[in-house]
């Protein structure tokens, strides 16, 4: 049984809910994200202010998407920017559509936020799937980079297609500063979005 999508601030999310969260992540990235033991791997770091979606099946955390936000400087200008960050289903509820779910619900959440831009990086065979669930469009002349340092990672180097949706009135005007250009995000080095 599927319950309906939840959603909340994940600085202020349950050690159980946050213990959850991780355990789906390394169901999903058992290489990559370590299972929660005494300590809970964070899914957001704090600073993100990150919101949560989620939905149970049959008692489970089955499916979870977050949506990270920061500000960043592009051509002298502030941008209030949202991302969406460790998108995931369990292997054993996936293709019921539960991620569409999230998804959606997610990116009406940045779409209800003062945000000016959101703006991810995917795996190219997934930008069907983003944008069936929220309308997210490739932008094949932006290059996303994690920061000015020379290690940073970089959409240009990466197996991913930039996903991008200008939102505010602010950032459709500036879209000629915003569009066949280099978007830095001002990430810890290795961190990315
Ligand atoms: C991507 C993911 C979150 C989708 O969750 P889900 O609950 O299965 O999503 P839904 O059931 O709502 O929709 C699935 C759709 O995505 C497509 N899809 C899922 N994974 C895909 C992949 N790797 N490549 C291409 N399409 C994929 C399915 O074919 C399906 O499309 P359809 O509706 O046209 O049949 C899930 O497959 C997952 O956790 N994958 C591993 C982690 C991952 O890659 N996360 C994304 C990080 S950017």
């Amino acid at each position: 049984m599927t319950d309906t999508i939840q959603s909340i601030d994940y600085n202020e999310a349950s050690e159980e809910l946050r213990r959850q969260i991780a355990a789906l992540q390394h169901r999903v990235w058992p290489d990559v994200c370590t299972a929660p033991k005494e300590t809970i791997p964070d899914a957001h770091g704090k600073e993100f202010h990150a919101r949560s979606f989620f939905i149970y099946a049959d008692g489970k955390l089955a499916s979870y998407a977050g949506v990270v936000c920061k500000t960043i400087m592009h051509e002298g200008k502030a941008f209030k920017i949202a991302g969406l960050s460790s998108v995931a289903t369990d292997p054993e509820y996936q293709g019921r559509g539960l991620g569409s779910c999230t998804v959606s619900g997610a990116t009406q959440w940045i779409e209800q936020t003062d945000t000016d831009f959101g703006i991810f990086t995917c795996e190219p065979s997934l930008a069907r799937f983003y944008e069936q669930a929220g309308s997210w469009q490739v932008a094949p002349d932006v290059i996303l980079v994690g920061s000015h340092d020379e290690d940073a990672l970089s959409s240009n180097n990466l197996p991913v297609v930039v996903l991008m949706s200008l939102l505010s009135e602010k950032a459709k005007g500036c879209e000629s500063i915003l569009r066949h250009t280099s978007i830095y995000l001002d990430l810890p080095v290795g961190k990315f979005l």
